[in-house]
């Protein structure tokens, strides 16, 4: 049966070994409004911080994504007590008086951003154990930084039995942290272990994410005094303890830019509901390059496009520029796109892993090094393809929407880890999309 309302089960969405496929049958156009949830990487980080105070958080926009269930237990195996509405999209945290030091190591290894408890946990308690973490595998994905800023803020950090351990015996001291790369993940780790610390932490060449930015505004919130929020210098005075509150979380730049892009490669008309489109400045103005015509409203944006798109180069940077995490997605609408496209991705080494997938739907692509050139491919056909991460899944169920006759995406739960109701969202729209149990993956 066509788009039948098939949620993630719950009961498959701590089932590692579930495996599910989308079976995506191409033609169809988007058009209608799809409403934009909290952002992942956001709430995953908000999550996190609610540790650093005991009492009860409450985080309201929470996307109803696997990540958030493997967070919720990493929270509740250090003593939380997690509570979830998934009809109102909120989600409380007890945090007890002293939570645990340890991480469960099995939860830690499934997401990359459980890394986040690291610096609540050595801020609050002076002690955290965290193995080293998983998550997507697009690249190498270091956390030098992470350790070096920890360091400078006078804890001791080891890894000890592939886990990071972090140390300190009192409070931990304020330090001038200066960053070689503007990573999302130190500078989100280093700012929740600084507002608890003795004195004054400058980080300087912080990035700049509005997820970032969400962040801070949430440890304002609690108490903590940052100065330079949304800049790239954050000056962060220590206080002694923090209080919890209730926060909602800021929209998903990543869902809502996936969607714009699936309107434009499927000519269609999409109304981005609660989507930030200051937060996309630069997608917005390449879409606008290809053709697009995007229209601010109130609460959302509306993209519209008619006819072929046009090429175009992307740079992915860090925050403001061109964000990684819509690579695979617009490598998708370049392959369908009229002209040749040079596409330069500058922040995760292994991204072009999906280019693969992508042939094998007739796009015709070269990667070197970290360009890719993209040329307009007489058509693209259906064909089983796996997803590799989060954002490649994303990139190849779009690329099934343009492509003649039926793609088929194997290994879905990658998509699952970041995109709430994807297919009934893409069914409403009016793609011929369904979940399916997998029963061999290609
Ligand atoms: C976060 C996002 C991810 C997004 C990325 C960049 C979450 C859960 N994930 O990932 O979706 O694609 O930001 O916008 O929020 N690096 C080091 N040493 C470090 C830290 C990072 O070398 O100590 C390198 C990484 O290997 C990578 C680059 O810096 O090549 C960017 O990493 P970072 O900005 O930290 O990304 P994440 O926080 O992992």
């Amino acid at each position: 049966m066509r788009c039948r309302r098939t949620g993630r089960p719950p009961e498959q969405a701590l089932a590692s070994n579930s495996v599910e496929r989308f079976v995506v049958t191409g033609g169809s156009r988007l058009a209608g409004e799809v409403l934009i949830p909290g952002a992942k990487n956001s709430v995953l980080k908000l999550m996190a911080a609610s540790l650093l105070a005991p009492g009860t958080t409450t985080l309201s926009a929470v996307p109803d994504i696997l990540d958030v269930d493997v967070m919720a237990d990493v929270l509740s195996a250090l003593g939380a007590r997690v509570g979830r509405d998934l009809a109102a999209g909120t989600i409380s945290i007890e945090t007890p008086d002293v939570p645990g030091a340890v991480a469960d190591p099995e939860l830690v290894r499934r997401i990359r951003a459980s890394v986040a408890i690291l610096g609540p946990l050595v801020g609050r308690r002076g002690e955290a154990r965290v193995a080293l973490p998983g998550g997507d595998a697009i690249g190498a994905r270091a956390l030098d930084m992470h350790v070096d800023g920890l360091r400078r803020l006078g804890a001791v950090v080891d890894i000890e039995d592939g886990a990071l351990v972090a140390r300190s015996s009192g409070r931990l001291q304020g330090a001038a942290i200066w960053l070689d790369f503007p990573s999302v993940g130190a500078t989100e780790n280093l700012l929740m272990a600084s507002v608890l610390a003795k004195g004054t932490t400058v980080i300087d060449n912080a990035a700049r994410e509005p997820e970032i930015a969400d962040l801070c505004e949430f440890l304002a919130r609690m108490g903590a005094r940052i100065e330079g929020i949304g800049g790239s210098t954050l000056v962060v005075d220590g206080v002694e303890e923090l209080r919890p509150v209730a926060h909602e979380t800021v929209p998903d730049r990543i869902v809502a830019g996936t969607y714009a892009i699936g309107a434009v490669m499927t000519e269609g008309d999409v109304m981005i509901r609660h989507g930030r489109a200051e937060h996309l400045g630069i997608v917005l103005e390449k879409l606008a390059a290809a053709g697009a015509r995007i229209e601010p409203g109130a609460d959302g944006f509306r993209v519209s496009s008619t006819g072929r798109p046009r090429s175009i180069d992307v740079v992915t940077l860090p925050y403001p520029g061109f964000p990684t995490d819509l690579l695979p997605q617009v490598i998708a609408l370049e392959a369908v796109s009229q002209g040749i496209s040079l596409i330069t991705e500058n922040v995760f080494d292994s991204r072009f892993v999906f280019c693969r997938e992508l042939l094998r739907l007739g796009a015709q692509l070269r990667t070197d090094g970290h360009h890719v050139v993209v040329r307009p491919a007489p058509r693209l056909a259906g064909a089983s393809v796996v997803a590799s991460d989060v954002r490649a899944g994303a990139g190849l169920v779009l690329a099934g929407l343009v492509a003649e006759g039926t793609t088929v995406v194997h290994e879905v739960h990658h998509i699952d880890r970041g995109y709430a109701g994807f297919v009934e969202n893409l069914c409403a729209l009016g793609a011929d999309i369904r979940r399916e149990r997998d029963v061999a993956v290609a």
